[in-house]
């Protein structure tokens, strides 16, 4: 395991993928690396890539007020993606591109050790729950993974593109902050 500096270093470095070919910038991740909870999306997408930080376009300004509902912000949370680069015109990430990157987001969340992990959309909980998920069925179950709780919310994007899917999502929202005050209560 790489401590921080190692690890963005090499990050940004990066060309295990053609990804590295049309990236601005390596996305690595930001906020708090000490946080109880860390939210993973998909991938960079174009103002991410030409800022270098996850979540600052329209997906991430709903991510903001999400947080916002349940009392977090981005000084208590840590934010990061499958992919650290974005795929050209916001495609999927290739199960190619996913394999090459996985590894800096293990090493992410190893070193910030979280109680609780939030996958944003299908992408993301498909690779870290469990390749059959099925986002419209599951988000918001929970599942306890070496010591480590886990669920699935839809993405923002979804949530800009489909207002109907937002009620749901204040629920799981309800349940993310019930499940914080449990391990707190907890520690
Ligand atoms: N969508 C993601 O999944 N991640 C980002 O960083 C931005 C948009």
């Amino acid at each position: 395991m790489l401590d921080w500096e190692e690890l963005e270093g090499y990050a940004n470095r990066c060309a295990r993928c053609a990804l590295c070919r049309t990236r601005n910038h390596v996305v690595f991740g930001v906020g708090n690396r000490e946080a109880d909870i860390i939210f993973i999306g998909e991938g960079p997408g174009e103002q991410e890539d030409l800022t270098g930080e996850p979540f600052v376009g329209p997906a991430g300004k709903l991510l903001d007020d999400m947080l916002s509902i349940i009392d977090l912000n981005r000084t208590n949370v840590y934010i990061a993606n499958i992919v650290k680069c974005r795929p050209p015109h916001n495609r999927d990430p290739k199960p190619e591109e996913q394999e090459a990157c996985i590894g800096f987001l293990r090493n992410q969340v190893a070193l910030v050790k979280p109680q609780i992990i939030v996958c944003l959309g299908r992408i993301a909980a498909q690779r870290i729950i469990d390749p059959e998920f099925r986002i419209t069925r599951e988000h918001g179950e929970w599942r306890l993974r070496n010591g480590t709780w886990m669920t699935a919310i839809y993405h923002p994007s979804a949530l800009l593109r489909d207002v109907t899917k937002r009620p749901d999502t204040f629920t799981d929202l309800l349940s993310i902050r019930e499940k914080l005050q449990e391990v707190h209560a907890k520690i």
